[in-house]
């Protein structure tokens, strides 16, 4: 069951063992709130984490507060065909239902080339007219040349499909890069 306070959402989704749970912990400064796992296929459920922040300006400070989304990664064969089925079933309902939800970060393996199943899961965004924004993970696994190649190759591919290139960032959760500007850009719709 998804809490029904209405609060923006933010959700991470992506293949199994991208990053997401990491990602979010990362964000949030803490190790073990989303539960990690060299594992594929370690997230199961919609998981739910309330963030709370002070946003302090010249006049006031005031206090937002938000869900982060953890959703279970996608493309995981060795869950069986119910099971994947399953989980289809509730991350699609969640993406098109969720009317709070704000903004779905799509989560990339910066080491790999583009990946089919990938690329249409963005295609089944556009479709549905979900925004969404990509971030790519794992940075700290690759050098500056290839990272800068393999961003460029996405980017190409994407814009053989789409008019405009959507949003997106580089991050490691291992090194803590791309923390402020990720934090920053959710700012931008509370
Ligand atoms: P599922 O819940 O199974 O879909 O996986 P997930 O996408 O939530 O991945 P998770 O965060 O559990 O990470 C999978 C593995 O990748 C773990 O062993 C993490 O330690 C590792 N990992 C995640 N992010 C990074 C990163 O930025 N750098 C490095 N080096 N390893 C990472
Ligand atoms: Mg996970």
């Amino acid at each position: 069951m998804c809490p029904d306070s209405g609060l923006t959402e933010y959700a991470f989704i992506g293949r199994s063992n991208v990053g997401k749970s990491s990602l979010i912990n990362m964000l949030c400064e803490r190790k073990k709130l989303a539960m990690t796992s060299s594992t594929p296929g370690k997230t199961l459920l919609i998981n739910h984490f309330l963030i709370s922040s002070v946003f302090t300006n010249k006049c006031d400070a005031k206090e937002k507060q938000w869900f982060l989304v953890d959703l279970p990664g996608y493309g995981y064969a060795q869950r069986g065909k119910r099971e994947m089925a399953k989980l289809e079933n509730l991350i699609s309902h969640y993406i098109i239902d969720r009317k709070q939800l704000t903004c779905l970060f799509v989560l990339l393996d910066i080491r790999l080339k583009p990946q089919q199943i990938d690329l249409e899961f963005l295609e089944w965004l556009g479709e549905n007219e979900i925004p969404f924004a990509i971030v790519f993970t794992k940075a700290d696994k690759v050098k500056e040349g290839e990272k800068k190649h393999n961003i460029q190759v996405y980017l190409n591919t994407l814009k053989e499909r789409w008019e405009e290139l959507p949003t997106y960032f580089i991050t490691s959760s291992e090194k803590r890069i791309g923390r402020e500007d990720v934090l920053e850009f959710m700012e931008t719709f509370l």
